[in-house]
């Protein structure tokens, strides 16, 4: 139980029910927003205090707020799904809550406590149900988020913090939908370097991939795929998804976490579904080399990003600047779609429960 006490003002005047289904019935991702958020204030001494849920709107800050120089910001990301009986149900959300503790102790700020953020984002889900989107590809996106608002120029952590939930009704994250997707191999920019903050959801590792990304979409790919930054050789991550790779022995690998990547969880997840199916699944490191090699011999038949927003999707091609080549067919294979199955039937309650992933809202 959350020891804070939640203030409700709920919105004088919410999106008219009509406009909502407008604006449902094909939200892309990240545009579409919900017409609450809960927010949660911190300051040294005091603590975690001043918790409501209110109208979504616009926040004012002082142009000198911490975060604005330096930074200081952690966040998450998790959907809330319509369950067939009108309820609404969350995938493992104490994962994110746990993940948002050890990304803020990175970062060297205060620790929410884990019933913190779970009542504040069953708050948000339940004043905002309306805005879950029927069918199998729509959920809501919640993101709860974290940053620094002590004014002040000098360079330390901050004293003083305002954690803010919102949500986002959203469709597929790719606009190709369950095609598979191009990712470029980014030949001169990494991510995260050892010791560094690769494995916390900081809004900085956003902004130092961005280039890449943008390098990505340039030469017509989807996502950038991420070298290591010691020897630019190991495959870690997209810019927003870990992956997966399938091998004609019916086995399977993934990057091992060693703090450059982000832990995630459907990667947990599906490596957990993996097991109960008796796949062999490596943690192991795999480099770009023999990713290519194996997929020109055959060896390699499959390869996929997962993540929240991503769910399971199939890689096609690898691009990079000396070339390209297919995974398999370019398209999806057999292996990826009966983890994406098994996965999305847990998360759509239309598969028994059985390791409790489910947190039914209401
Ligand atoms: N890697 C990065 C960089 C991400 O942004 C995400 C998305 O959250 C993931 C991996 C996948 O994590 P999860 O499965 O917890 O969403
Ligand atoms: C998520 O999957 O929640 C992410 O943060 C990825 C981002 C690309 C939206």
């Amino acid at each position: 139980m959350s020891k804070l006490k939640f203030v409700r003002h709920p919105h004088p005047a919410p999106t008219p029910a009509d406009k909502r289904a407008q604006l449902l019935a094909n939200p892309g991702f990240g545009r579409v927003f919900s017409d609450h958020m809960v927010t949660i204030r911190y300051s040294e001494g005091k603590g975690w205090h001043d918790a409501r849920i209110e109208q979504r709107r616009p926040i004012e800050m002082d142009p000198a707020s911490a975060v604005l120089h330096y930074a200081q910001e952690v966040f998450e990301g998790l959907k809330a799904y319509k369950t067939a009986d009108g309820g609404a149900t969350m995938f493992r959300p104490r994962e994110n809550a746990k993940r948002f503790r050890q990304s803020a102790e990175r970062l060297a700020m205060p620790e929410l406590p884990e019933e913190d953020f779970l009542e504040a984002i069953d708050q948000l889900v339940s004043i905002d149900r309306d805005w879950i989107p029927d069918g199998d590809h729509g959920s809501l996106y919640i993101r709860p988020f974290m940053f620094a608002n002590e004014i002040f120029l000098g360079v330390k952590p901050s004293s003083e913090y305002l954690f803010i939930v919102i949500a986002s009704s959203v469709g597929s994250y790719f606009k190709s939908g369950a095609d598979a997707v191009s990712v470029w191999v980014s030949p001169d920019y990494t991510r995260a370097a050892p010791g560094g903050t690769g494995a916390a959801k900081c809004g900085g590792n956003y902004a130092a991939s961005l280039i890449a990304q943008a390098e990505a979409h340039k030469h017509g790919c989807d996502q950038v795929v991420f070298l290591d930054a010691a020897e630019r050789k190991w495959v870690e991550e997209l810019g927003g998804m870990n992956v997966f790779f399938v091998f004609n022995d019916g086995t399977m690998s993934t990057p091992p976490l060693g703090g450059t990547i982000l832990p995630g969880i459907t990667r947990s997840s599906l490596l957990t579904l993996a097991k109960d199916k008796g796949i062999k699944v490596r943690e192991e490191r795999y480099s770009y080399d023999q990713w290519k090699a194996d997929a020109g011999s055959g060896k390699l038949r499959e390869a996929f990003a997962c993540g929240t927003a991503a769910v399971v999707t199939p890689i096609g091609t690898v691009r990079a600047p000396e070339g390209e080549f297919k995974i398999g067919n370019g398209g999806s294979g057999a292996r990826t779609e009966e983890l994406k199955t098994a996965l999305v039937d847990i998360q759509r309650c239309r598969a028994p429960d059985r390791h409790k992933w489910i947190h039914r809202v209401f």
